[in-house]
């Protein structure tokens, strides 16, 4: 005590607190042997716990709780209210009736940086470290290191003190499955070393028919990638160059470039908004009142005056397009469908037509799937497969794949170097009787994301209809702040993707087909808001916990944004009682 301070009579001083001169207390409390700075304000009903130093010029308001232990720099501002005004909204003075004390908490161990400013509603984490000068402008976790304005996590420190690393969560980890299988797959390539076995063999065959039994299809003929697979199949199908095919927008450019290289050209489509797949009501509406038919009974593209002859719908992200009301239309237009099934290996469809379960790539003419090393069944290097019933079909995927030979140096047609190797057969086969399980994995860490962000306001969640069985490829959510999320997963060492940022119609590759923006709305809507969020099937539920808390600790800075958007906190006044 001296005479310089003003404490007031209500003021709870533990013992040995240390004041310096000029303090300002007043129906507060200051446990024992902790330190207060020149020119420090506490306010009534703010508390600082034991043995914590408060620097010079600090203000702390009503509402604040400082726990033992923490160090608060100079002149470190707290605010305790989200929406401070001067007057009442009939624009008389407020008075401290009108005040909304919104409360602060500081845990145990934390460090406050001189010139800090802390706004209301924020706990810091035991143990964080704020930097000088930042603004905290939502929840700080234990041990983090946050700095900036608004501040961000820089680290984390372990409890020892020393700097650590937070518990990264990658998009994608792709060394797990291989590891787990690591004999299998090494035995695999020892066997094509052995034999000098590389291209072709019985181990292709063998790879070939157990993906058709998982597809359910007569057929599966094992090509060098998943845009060989779409290629070779239009091509098989009978479509020329000069054919129209129709496909969406919001896909990987592979589906339109398999059409172009087939000679054909694509025309689009727009989404299901809930889907994300084709939408059967912007199919029927394309076929309507987009085309007409010829005399031959043809039906011609209005947009481009040329014939359309097949339609590719893409089962996006693992989960299959509506193919009863594809099929159709198709049928109702003479026009052949190829399931581009590139991200769905498993999935399925309960078709109402033939009242029962189907498999992605056995419903179409043909389909195409890829094996790049991150699809649900991934090959180590690139790969692809087309399925068909049609025995013909099958038979002009062969030749076009084997530079169109029918046999050893008797061409048919010119056909393409597109044979998919033997030790990445031998691969797949290894693989092929996990992804079962593997696509069950992802269901299942698909739902509990799906229940863990059930509440989450202002993010949409994949849709699964009942007719649908998705194997979550990816697992996508919408937020009108996608930019702001995905950097605030970053800094937490999240890995998250887009998939797709730039719907194709817009893409300068596509330019001279004459697409506009807004030509797709949803489409283009969906692409400025769509985050893909960490899945594999090898995820841990700690590793989901952290992406769903980093995802909700982000959703809860939304009111505080829209809060500096309309006033600048830094300045907001606060009521000195
Ligand atoms: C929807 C879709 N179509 C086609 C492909 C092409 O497959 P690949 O990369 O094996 O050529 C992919 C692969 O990423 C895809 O996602």
């Amino acid at each position: 005590m001296n005479d310089y301070n003003c404490i007031a009579s209500d003021v709870k001083l533990g013992q040995n607190v240390r004041l310096s001169k000029f303090v300002n207390l007043y129906g507060c409390e200051i446990g024992d042997e902790t330190r207060i700075g020149a020119f420090v304000e506490i306010q009534k009903n703010a508390s600082v716990g034991r043995c914590s130093k408060i620097s010079s010029h600090t203000f702390i308001c009503e509402g604040v709780v400082i726990e033992d232990n923490v160090f608060v720099g100079h002149g470190v501002m707290f605010i305790n209210d989200s929406y401070p005004r001067a007057t009442t909204e009939s624009g008389t003075p407020q008075t401290e009736a009108d005040w909304k004390v919104e409360r602060t908490l500081v845990k145990a161990g934390a460090s406050i940086g001189s010139g800090a400013t802390i706004l209301a509603n924020v706990t810091i984490g035991e143990n964080a470290i704020v930097g000088a000068g930042s603004v905290v402008t939502k929840d700080v976790p234990p041990h983090a290191i946050v700095a900036g304005n608004p501040a961000k996590i820089l680290r984390f420190i372990a409890s020892s003190g020393e700097l650590k690393a937070p518990v990264a969560v990658p998009f994608l980890d792709l060394v797990a499955p291989h590891l787990e299988l690591e004999h299998e797959l090494v035995g695999a390539f020892r066997d094509s070393l052995h034999t000098a076995g590389f291209v072709g063999g019985a181990v292709v065959g063998e790879f070939e028919k157990a993906f058709a039994a998982a597809c359910d299809t007569t057929h599966s003929i094992a090509v060098s990638s998943g845009t060989d697979a779409l290629r070779f199949a239009l091509m098989a199908c009978g479509i020329q160059p000069g054919d129209v095919v129709v496909t969406v927008p919001h896909t990987f450019i592979a589906t339109t470039e398999a059409i172009s290289q087939a000679g054909a050209t694509p025309e689009f489509v727009d989404i299901d908004e809930d889907t994300y797949n084709m939408s059967t009501e912007k199919l029927r509406q394309f076929l309507e009142e987009q085309c007409a038919r010829e005399k031959s009974g043809q039906l011609i593209s209005l947009r481009s005056g040329r014939p359309v002859t097949a339609v590719v719908p893409v089962h996006l992200y693992g989960q299959m397009a509506d193919m009863d009301e594809i099929l159709a239309l198709a049928a109702r237009y003479g026009l052949t469908v190829i399931e581009d099934a590139c991200q769905a290996h498993g999935a399925e469809y309960f078709s109402k037509e033939r009242n029962r379960w189907m498999k992605a790539g056995s419903m179409g003419r043909a389909a195409a799937f890829s094996f790049y090393p991150g699809k649900n069944l991934g090959a180590c290097g690139e790969g692809g497969a087309v399925t068909t019933n049609d025995a013909d079909v099958a038979a002009k995927v062969k030749m076009l794949r084997d530079h169109g030979q029918v046999k050893k140096y008797y061409h048919d047609v010119e056909g393409y170097n597109g044979r998919l190797d033997t030790i990445q057969c031998a691969i797949l086969l290894a693989k092929l009787p996990h992804l079962a399980a593997w696509n069950t994995a992802r269901r299942d860490w698909a739902a509990e994301y799906s229940r863990l962000l059930s509440g989450a306001e202002g993010i949409a969640l994949p849709h699964e209809p009942a007719w649908s069985r998705a194997v979550y490829h990816l697992y996508v959510i919408r937020t009108s702040d996608r930019e702001g999320l995905s950097e605030h997963l970053k800094i937490a060492h999240i890995g998250t993707g887009i998939h797709y940022p730039i719907p194709l119609h817009l893409q300068r590759a596509y330019a001279a087909l004459n697409y506009q923006p807004g030509d797709f709305p949803v489409t283009e809507r969906v692409a400025g808001e769509i985050l893909s969020l960490p899945m594999f099937p090898q995820l841990t539920a700690q590793q989901q916990a952290r992406v769903v808390e980093e995802v909700a600790a982000f959703l809860a800075t939304v009111p505080q944004k829209r809060m500096e958007g309309e006033e600048n906190a830094l300045v907001s006044a606060e009521r000195t009682a």
